[in-house]
């Protein structure tokens, strides 16, 4: 099949690439000179693991091409829409982008051209984006829903190997398409679920809104055990082990962030409020994760005093989460922020996301941020260390190098890194998130 997809962030960039290594022939596009220039030269503009090989891989085979025109448009059978849908100021989803797109492609489409929205859109999106098309065309068109739930950090495998795929349609015609380009993702059984558009849009956000509340409520757990004394790892074990329940997305920690979780509880708490209706369960979850953010801020100012000026803090890991160059919405930024407005430093290691964290922490912190390349380095002259984020060369640190380079032997472990025992017998004061200690 011939596809074409708009706007290469992760979703885009990553779908085009796997629809390429399944054999189509597929132009990714976007307005970003420089970025379609990187691309074309098979190097991806963002870290994910494995994504830099299957670019090269299929540029080699001709199966892959960037443009910043439209022009495969008008040979392709599908359209992937697949722009960004970020937060406006009232948390509402800012369609702009995708509505343009909608109507940029609809005046280069030929008969019976799919047009699948891939973005995260608002309930209801898919009536506006077929007015728009038909307001634009003459051509006899399709749409289609076609919600993604990759993950940044296993992107590639998440879209080969989908759990499930989710389809909202209301023409059989683009159904059957959408089934026949999905089957060999699903080779191992797992279902492609067809629905109405309407249930479609709302599967992506009640997934996400779901799976954030998970992480609200294990987090709001673990501060209870904090205060109360249980140990949250021997809780979560406990609870997870019933199957009802589940062993995922149930690991307190530093708050959820990245480009889906914050955004998307927005949109939904937005959508519910325009119709009358308040989604007290996720406006919760919310609520928890902006206080978890700065959970582990809150300790250090107990620890420290809230005056913290003459302190520097090593920060191990910025990005929002493992395996990503991503900080949006890392909680790291939330707590460097609030430490340096409390007067202190901070000096981070992160093995891909340093310079996209300078650039979101703002330019008022730049003069009170290092960013250091080397994570024992990043600790020579700090008061203690915060781990932020989950990297896997963190789990397994030389103790002994990070009590010579500290100043004092005190580690802040927003991620519950480190075995409880294990930091104590090495001498550490040593605070987490709801262990008991
Ligand atoms: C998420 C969804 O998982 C994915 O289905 C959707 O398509 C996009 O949004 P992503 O943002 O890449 O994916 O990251 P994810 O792995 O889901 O983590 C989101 C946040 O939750 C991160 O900040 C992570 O650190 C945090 N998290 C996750 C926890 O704090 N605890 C957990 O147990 C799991």
């Amino acid at each position: 099949m011939k596809i074409t997809v708009i706007g290469t962030g992760y979703v885009g960039l990553v779908s085009g690439t796997c629809f390429a290594e399944i054999g189509h022939t597929v132009t990714c596009v976007d307005i970003d000179e420089s970025k379609v220039a990187m691309m074309r030269r098979g190097e991806s503009p963002i870290f994910e693991p494995g994504l830099n090989d299957l670019l090269e891989r299929n540029i080699k085979a001709e199966r892959l091409t960037f443009s910043t025109g439209l022009e495969s448009v008008k040979d392709s059978k599908s359209i992937f829409l697949a722009v960004g849908t970020p937060s406006g100021d009232d948390g509402s989803a800012n369609l702009s982008y995708l509505f343009q797109a909608a109507e940029d492609v609809a005046k280069n489409i030929s008969d019976d051209a799919i047009i699948v929205i891939k973005s995260t859109v608002p309930i209801g999106t898919c009536e506006k984006v077929k007015e728009i098309v038909a307001k634009n065309t003459n051509k006899k068109f399709h749409i289609v829903n076609n919600p993604e739930f990759l993950k940044e950090g296993s992107a590639i495998e998440d879209f080969m190997r989908p759990d499930r795929v989710v389809i909202g349609h209301n023409d059989p015609e683009a159904a059957n398409a959408m089934e026949e380009l999905y089957e060999p993702l699903v080779k191992q059984g797992n279902p492609i679920y067809m629905m109405s558009n309407l249930s479609a849009e709302m599967t992506k956000y009640a997934a996400n809104c779901f799976l954030a509340t998970k992480i609200s409520f294990i987090n709001d757990i673990a501060r209870l055990c904090d205060t109360l004394g249980a140990d949250i790892n021997e809780v979560r074990q406990g609870i997870s082990s019933d199957r009802r329940i589940g062993s995922h997305f149930l690991y307190p920690g530093p708050g959820y962030g990245g480009s889906c979780f914050p955004k998307d509880v927005k949109a939904l708490i937005y959508t519910a409020k325009e119709h009358g209706h308040t989604l007290r369960v996720v406006e919760s979850t919310e609520d928890v994760n902006d206080e978890q953010k700065l959970y582990m801020a809150t300790k250090i100012k107990k620890h420290y005093g809230s005056n913290l000026s003459g302190k520097t803090f090593a920060f191990w890991g910025v990005a929002f989460k493992a395996n990503t160059d991503d900080v949006r919405e890392s909680p790291a930024i939330y707590m460097a922020q609030d430490l340096i407005d409390a007067g202190a430093k901070v000096r981070f290691f992160d093995p891909e996301g340093g310079p996209n964290f300078m650039k979101a922490v703002g330019e008022k912190y730049h003069k009170s941020i290092e960013e250091v390349s080397n994570k024992y380095d990043c600790l020579s002259g700090c008061d203690a260390m915060v781990t932020v984020t989950e990297w896997r060369e963190f789990s397994t640190p030389d103790f002994s190098e990070i009590s010579a380079r500290l100043n004092e032997k005190v580690i802040f472990d927003a991620r519950n890194l480190f075995k409880t025992q294990k930091v104590l017998d090495e001498g550490f004061t040593y605070y987490a998130i709801g262990k008991k200690i």
